[in-house]
């Protein structure tokens, strides 16, 4: 999913992880909508191995270089169930995830690394709470509210097969940055 679609200000935060990886990571090409494998739903991940564990790190590598706040395996051409997601709070890797409660309802921009230089208005949940395995396979649980509520949604559905642009309420947006551009100047 693609944060800040109007602004550029979360983008610093966001690659903050990064830095912090030691390993050496490579960018992935991110697929675009068209291609078919982001319409397919993924496979549960059984196990733990060294090409999971490099695909995860790939894709946090991914979704920081593309400055998205998450990033789901198809969307690098992999039908396996992880996400990894970054709201500028740090990086979250969701393995096998589910959806487990959801409350209250947020309407806003939402856009995606699949749909480049698009937004959309969707509704999602306020509040929602995942359950999914950590890198070790261990599960847990967490709670997201806002926009780390609406990436958990965004970037599930992209394991089922599913974009944001079937939920868009006003059809599709390009995304222009020449206004942000004017502000900060000026200012
Ligand atoms: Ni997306």
């Amino acid at each position: 999913m693609r944060g800040r679609i109007q602004g550029e200000k979360s983008r610093s935060a966001a690659g903050a992880g990064r830095r912090e990886k030691e390993e050496i990571m490579a960018i992935r090409e991110v697929r675009e909508i068209g291609d078919d494998i982001l319409t397919k739903k993924c496979k549960d991940v059984p196990k733990m191995t060294l090409r999971t564990k490099i695909l995860i790190g790939d894709m946090l590598e991914t979704m920081y270089d593309k400055c998205g706040v998450g990033l789901a395996a198809p969307q690098v051409g992999v039908l396996k169930k992880i996400v990894v997601i970054d709201v500028g709070e740090g990086p979250i890797v969701l393995i096998n995830p589910e959806i487990i409660e959801t409350s209250g309802e947020q309407t806003g921009e939402e856009g995606c690394l699949s749909v480049p230089g698009k937004w959309g208005i969707v509704t999602r949940p306020e509040h929602v709470k995942v359950r999914a395995l950590n890198q070790e396979m261990e599960p847990f649980e967490m709670e997201g509210e806002g926009l780390l509520a609406r990436a958990f949604c965004h970037e599930i559905d992209h394991l089922y097969g599913q974009l944001y642009v079937d939920k868009a309420e006003d059809g599709l947006h390009d995304v222009t940055y020449e206004q942000d551009e004017e502000e900060e100047t000026e200012e």
